[in-house]
């Protein structure tokens, strides 16, 4: 059988470590049919519009789609594209890899954020000249089903703990009812050790203490955050792999941007976007073709095949050809 990819390059370094992560993809002994549709800043300039109709119709008749990075536009890209396929998990592994220049070396951990609600849904206003408001929505129901996620997620992956992060001393009715829906899904799950954290504090445990912690759910900014913060303990954004679940479809995404700092200059780190390639492959439950690319990513890294952002001077296709001639 053939799976049908949706491709959305994006802007930036998107350009670059998606086309990597599809010569990698093409290696691999399962076949793949990518349909290649445009989306961000480059295309907005060109048309007006960021994410067009087309794209958004390949998504949602793809098996699953990989997705770059967008620039300027990305909210007006990632999320009605998350909202096209119901995305309400955010995972996000951080994970620090042998080889690779860590601040805490034996970080392990999964985020999983609520992907569809909280500050995100875009309900601000100027309400004066000079004051302008944000309303953050917290649902039983988007809260129930991200919590129902995250613990079948440690179910399955044989995760011994899931702390929920919250602020509900403060936020006491929104994230009140994050935690409390959340502590009612944790109760079906008593294998679980369920614990929960004020989102400030563990910012500063996850720095000093990150083996304390495995499956950590959060409300919509707090996971966005925090795992870029996770992303710091184990190397940087480089090698931060991300998927998007909904209940039919799934965007999977490197959980950087279009990073316009070093975009063209073919030093981009592919890591990102190629384990995004492996957590897609796991949810088309091609899991063998899984394991081996991210293997293959993990010991080219561990070989000391580094781009600049870890500290070496491999450019982004070196890299590719690396990681493909480990999966041959
Ligand atoms: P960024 O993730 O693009 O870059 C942050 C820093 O990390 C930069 O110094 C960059 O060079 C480095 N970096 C990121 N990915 C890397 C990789 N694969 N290899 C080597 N170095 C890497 O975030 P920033 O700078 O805050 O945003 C840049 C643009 O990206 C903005 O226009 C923003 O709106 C957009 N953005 C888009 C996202 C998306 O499409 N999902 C997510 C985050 C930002
Ligand atoms: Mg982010």
């Amino acid at each position: 059988m053939s799976y049908r990819i949706a491709i959305i390059p994006g802007d930036g370094i998107g350009q670059e470590v998606i086309p990597a992560t599809t010569r990698a993809m093409e290696a691999l002994p399962v076949d793949f049919t990518f349909v290649e549709v445009p989306a961000g800043d480059e295309h907005a300039a060109e048309t007006g519009e960021p994410l067009p109709q087309e794209t958004v119709d390949v998504v949602m008749e793809a098996d699953a789609t990989l997705f770059g990075a967008a620039g300027e536009t990305a909210a007006d890209v990632i999320l009605p594209l998350r909202e096209a396929v119901d995305s309400f998990a955010n995972v996000r592994p951080a994970t620090a890899y042998p080889g690779v220049d860590a601040v805490q070396p034996d970080t392990n951990l999964v985020f999983i954020r609520e992907n569809t609600e909280g500050v995100y849904t875009g309900l601000e206003q100027d309400v004066t000249g000079d004051a302008s408001t944000l309303t953050r929505v917290i649902t039983d129901r988007a809260t129930r089903r991200v919590a129902e996620y995250a613990y079948e997620y440690a179910s399955e992956g044989e995760y011994r703990s899931v702390t929920i992060a919250h602020k509900a001393n403060v936020m006491r009715k929104t994230d009140g009812r994050f935690l409390r829906v959340a502590r009612e899904v944790a109760e079906t799950y008593p294998e679980i050790e369920t614990a929960d954290v004020l989102m400030d504090a563990l910012a500063m445990h996850l720095i000093m203490r990150p083996t304390d912690y495995e499956v950590i759910l959060t409300p919509n900014l707090a996971g966005d955050m925090l795992s870029d913060l996770a992303a710091g303990l184990v190397g940087g954004l480089g090698l931060l792999p991300s998927a998007n679940i909904g209940p039919d479809r799934a965007v999977f995404e490197p959980v950087h941007g279009s990073a316009p700092d070093i975009a063209g200059e073919c030093i981009a780190n592919p890591a990102a976007s190629m384990l995004s390639a492996a957590m897609l492959l796991d949810y088309l439950d091609e899991s063998a073709a899984a394991t081996t690319l991210e293997s293959a990513v993990l010991d080219v890294l561990a070989e000391g095949v580094r781009t600049p952002d870890l500290g070496g001077d491999t450019t982004t296709s070196e890299m590719t050809t690396a990681v493909i001639e480990r999966i041959d």
